[in-house]
């Protein structure tokens, strides 16, 4: 059969359009996957200047066990950062990525969440499976007040064979964010092709660099290959970010 859908060649530094809002990175230095030093944050901020990247707000892992942090510690980070970086860039802020768990609860009850902005709250799951409770967890941080943003839905293989999951997400109020690396085969081809069958549906809210290091940058640099409908959508999701997230 003849594929007459004809890609496209973009860059995200052309769509970024020089005052993106990123919500969705590890710039912090020492305390979780990302950044390591303070060097290490420098070098990350001023790669995301170059492609375009204006407002940063940035999300430290808070898994027990795994990342221990918590709101005191990514508050006193950010204040050492912060000094550093806000020469360069128009915002920077930090918030979290909650893994959905027991102790995330908690702090849901506690009211002990940093968010993105507003209500906004970035949560993820175990990529070997979802969390028992998952349905309860995303009705008690909405009864809570919160708004959950799930990241990289794409990226939960659990899923792929099983579509409906994400309709029955956003159903029960939860919003998608799509990782921009998740537009090529970076994570395998499984991830790129959910990823691109959400896109192409409309199912995604917002979009997130989840830039850790210098390797994901050089990715997010690199070209992508899009349909003209998938370009349109990235761009609605863009101005989304840009619409919810600015400061
Ligand atoms: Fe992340």
């Amino acid at each position: 059969m003849l594929n007459f859908t004809r890609k496209k060649t973009v860059y995200l530094k052309d769509l970024f359009e020089g005052d993106h809002v990123d919500i969705h990175s590890h710039l912090l230095p020492g305390i979780d996957d990302g950044a390591k030093t303070i060097e290490d944050t420098n070098s990350l901020v001023d790669n995301f200047l170059e492609l375009g990247i204006r407002h940063i707000i940035t999300s430290p892992h808070i898994i027990q066990g795994v990342w221990p942090n918590n709101s005191d510690i990514i508050r006193n980070k950010e204040g050492e950062v912060r000094p550093v970086v806000i020469e360069k860039v128009s915002s920077f802020r930090a918030a979290a990525e909650y893994l959905m768990d027991e102790s995330f609860r908690k702090l849901v009850r506690e009211k002990d969440i940093l968010c993105l902005k507003d209500h906004y709250v970035l949560v993820e799951m175990s990529y070997i499976n979802p969390p028992l409770s998952l349905f309860d967890i995303l009705f008690d941080l909405q009864v809570a007040g919160y708004t959950p943003v799930l990241a990289h839905p794409e990226r939960y293989l659990f899923y792929h064979d099983n579509f409906d999951m994400y309709a029955k997400l956003k159903k029960a109020g939860c919003l998608l964010q799509l990782n921009l690396l998740s537009l090529s085969t970076y994570y395998g081809k499984g991830v790129n092709k959910t990823a691109l069958r959400l896109l192409r549906e409309g199912m995604f809210d917002f979009v997130g660099t989840d830039a850790h290091n210098s390797r994901h940058i050089a990715y997010l640099k690199q070209k992508f290959k899009l349909e003209s409908t998938e370009i349109a959508q990235l761009k609605t999701l863009i101005k989304n970010n840009k619409t919810v997230f600015a400061p």
